[in-house]
Order: structure tokens, then sequence, then C-alpha cells
């Protein structure tokens, strides 16, 4: 009820009743990601010190994209060109994961695109168990708020971390997992960073990306 109501209705000797709680602190009932949850994590991320990979990175790596995407697409962390950038998935890597994804239709804006760490290991190094453990948390948080529809874990450090499991990339693709206490469905690819070294597999890859989209059409 705006003010100019209420006056009128005190100034007839009516008590207007009104909701304590501002509308804004419903959405907290709702469900609804706000931009203060984006920016609180956001500020927390680029402030970590917790495994001591700050001493070594140039800057954390966040995640960039759509926060409403329907597809969030997971690697490992970043390198180089994302250390220098402060975004994932700018290097080679990178451009080939946005070709990727673009020969499904997708532009690499329409999708969310994060890492299992968030800041570099020095040399591109493997992320080590306490590592993982400690960062994690942050992209759990990213995949509850952006609630997809679908994750592409690029890699086995991604598949292994979301699946839980230590089975082989080639055991991993070709089927649909679920992710997290929403079951997200879950698909597996190679790293673009792979598929580099390994052109002959880009065609497996492709495969993947076209259950992707026959997920997204059926979800
Ligand atoms: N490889 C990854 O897994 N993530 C990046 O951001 C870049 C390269």
């Amino acid at each position: 009820m705006d003010s100019t109501k209420i006056n009128y209705l005190q100034a007839m000797g009516i008590q207007a009743w009104q909701l304590k709680q501002a509308v804004s602190s419903l959405s907290a009932c709702q469900d609804e990601p706000s931009d203060t949850d984006w920016q609180t994590l956001r500020t927390t991320v680029m402030h970590c010190t917790a495994c001591g990979l700050d001493k070594t990175r140039t800057q954390p790596v966040f995640g960039v994209g759509n926060i409403n995407a329907d597809l969030m697409v997971i690697g490992e962390a970043p390198g180089f060109n994302e250390d220098q950038q402060g975004e994932p998935f700018v290097g080679r890597a990178g451009q080939l994961l946005t070709a990727m994804l673009q020969a499904i239709g997708f532009e690499r804006d329409c999708v969310y695109i994060a890492n299992i760490l968030k800041c570099r290991p020095p040399n591109n190094r493997d992320p080590l168990p306490a590592e993982v453990d400690l960062c994690t948390p942050f992209l759990e948080k990213q995949i509850a708020l952006v609630q997809p529809k679908l994750l592409l874990a690029v890699g086995r450090i991604a598949a292994h971390f979301l699946l839980n499991s230590k089975a082989s990339l080639g055991q991993l693709r070709n089927q649909v997992h679920v992710y997290g206490r929403h079951q997200t469905p879950l698909i597996v690819t190679y790293h673009p960073a792979y598929l580099l070294r390994n052109p002959v597999d880009k065609s497996k890859a492709f495969q993947d990306l076209q259950s992707v989209c026959r997920m997204l059409q059926t979800t």
C-alpha cells in the first residue's frame, strides 16, 4: 500500500495493516537467486586465500556467462590466458570449446562456464585434492544459483569431482549421469585441451555435444 493511501486511512482514523516484511524479502522464500547472492559469492571468491594458490596466480577466475543458462559447462582450472584475463576458457582450448558450443547452436554467452578451481595451479599442474576440497563449495554454489537443466563436464578432473568417481573418461562418456540433490542431468566429454592434442577424438566429442542438444530439447 502506498504512503498516500496510508495517510488517507490514518486521517480517517482507520488502522492500515501492512506486512512487516518488504516484498523484496519474499524472494528468499521463493528459492530465486538474487543479485546479492551472486555478488556475495563473487566477493568471497575474489578474496579467498584458503588453499594458497592466491600466492602464485594473477587473479581468481570466477566464471562467466548467462546466470539463467540451461547449460552449464564445467572445466578444470584456469590456465595461463585465463589467469591473465580473469575469464575461463579464453586460450586455445577455450577457443575450441567456443567452436564446439557453436557447432550445436550455442553462443558462448548463452551458457554459464566455470571451473573446479578458481585459481591457476602453477605450471598448469593437476589440482591437488586439498585444493579441490577447499574450492569446490564455490562451484557447488554457482550450480545451485544457475540451476541449469544440464551440466557438461569437460575432462577427467571435472567429471571425477562432479560424479565422485575415478572411472576413465571413456567409461563416463556415452551416458547421462545425475548430479546433486536436484538430480541435474550431467554429460561427460573430452577436455578441449585434450582434443587439441588428439584431434582424432573430435568426432566423439561432437557426438557428446549432440547428446547435450537432444537432452536439452527433451527437458
Ligand atoms: N582449461 C580449463 O579447464 N579451464 C579453463 O578455464 C581453461 C582451460
